[in-house]
């Protein structure tokens, strides 16, 4: 006898096709990050940790420049998505940072996503708005979206200063969160001499140089990346990073035991890969490697979720895509390297390491 479905449900749970949660979800989770930027935008996070007490709607509107109600709203919103805790005395509520609000979202601190989020905010949401036509057309949507030419990619992405400043930024932020997993999925500690190729402000080369002491690296990016960094964000007391400007398509690239290409090929087509491949093989000394840091996909291409996104990201705004471990030790093997492996971190990204025979 065929089951009666209603009997097969959890009590209270009203079954698919009557109740679509899932997708009603997916279709305002753009509502969500909205909620998130405007609230990062407004500093609403920010006054209520300067101010180290539980705050009332009125109090926010006035240090945030904002109307009463829209603020009420945007109180309520953020406390529904647990990012504020609330307090009621008197029959008046109060907000406060919840712990990870206190973390992530608060301008001062040192794993503050603040700066990624407002990038995330004015380019890539405004990128996402010409999904459809990067889909149709297999391409990035800068012409589109913000009326530069595509032809040279990060002469796009960095089309004035502050745009370049925004993208190191949001570079920066993960390392923070996911730096120490990656650089210890593998013992680097053979490698003394690792240049981070791509490096940008070298988020991921201190990360390096606190889990591998003995280790120098060079940082290699392209001159403006490197001017900026000087200026913006590196510290010169730590003497075993230091920057080197040049084009890694072009330009000869620093002698090194270990090149970590950390969210570069997936920038790239497969053919630009292997070039880039080829030409870290051909600097890489015998008995080096190569660590390629990335979002994988599974195998079958199945998830995660996060790194199929991503690679819609890609298509958005680059040349490349997210691949799998296989694809990526297939670019490798082409490029010469060999005892190719794979680890997963649990996290976003995840390292495959390739040797140079000796
Ligand atoms: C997606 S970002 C990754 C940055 C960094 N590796 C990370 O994971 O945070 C790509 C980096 O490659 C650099 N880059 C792009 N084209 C380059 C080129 N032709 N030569 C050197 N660096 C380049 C960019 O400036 C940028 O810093």
């Amino acid at each position: 006898m065929a089951e009666h479905p209603e009997t097969t449900l959890t009590q209270g749970t009203p079954p698919a096709d009557t109740y679509p949660r899932k997708i009603l979800e997916y279709l305002e989770g753009f509502l969500i990050s909205k909620t998130v930027f405007t609230s990062c935008e407004l500093g609403v996070f920010d006054v209520l940790h300067t101010a180290g007490r539980p705050l009332s709607a009125k109090d926010v509107s006035k240090a945030i420049g904002a109307s009463l109600d829209g603020t009420e709203r945007l109180l309520a919103a953020c406390a529904g998505l647990q990012l504020l805790q609330t307090h009621c005395d008197d029959g008046q509520v109060f907000y406060s940072n919840s712990d990870e609000a206190s973390i992530y979202l608060i301008r001062s601190s040192p794993s503050s996503l603040l700066q990624s989020i407002q990038y995330r905010s004015e380019t890539i949401y405004t990128c996402w708005q010409y999904l459809t036509d990067a889909v149709r057309e297999g391409r990035n949507q800068y012409e589109k979206a913000f009326g530069v030419s595509s032809k040279d990619l990060f002469e796009a992405l960095y089309r004035c200063d502050e745009e370049m400043v925004k993208f190191m930024q949001l570079m920066n932020s993960i390392w923070n969160i996911c730096g120490k997993d990656v650089v210890k999925a593998f013992d680097l500690s053979p490698f003394k001499v690792i240049c981070d190729l791509g490096g940008c402000s070298g988020a991921l080369a201190k990360q390096c140089t606190s889990v591998y002491p003995e280790c120098t690296v060079t940082i290699f990016d392209l001159p403006r990346v490197v001017r900026m960094s000087r200026e913006h964000f590196v510290s010169e007391a730590d003497l075993r990073i230091n920057f080197q400007q040049g084009d890694f398509f072009k330009d000869t690239l620093p002698e090194a035991d270990l090149y970590v290409l950390a969210r570069i090929l997936h920038d790239w087509t497969d053919e630009r890969c292997i070039e880039l491949l080829n030409r870290v093989y051909g600097a890489c000394k015998p008995g080096g490697a190569v660590l390629v840091v990335e979002a994988l996909l599974y195998e079958d291409g199945s998830g995660p979720v996060t790194a199929q996104l991503y690679s819609l990201n890609m298509l958005v705004q680059t040349e490349g895509k997210e691949r799998t471990a296989a694809q990526y030790a297939a670019l490798m093997s082409a490029a010469g390297f060999t005892n190719i492996q794979h680890r997963l971190t649990g996290k976003i990204y995840d390292a495959v390491l390739g040797h140079k025979e000796d």
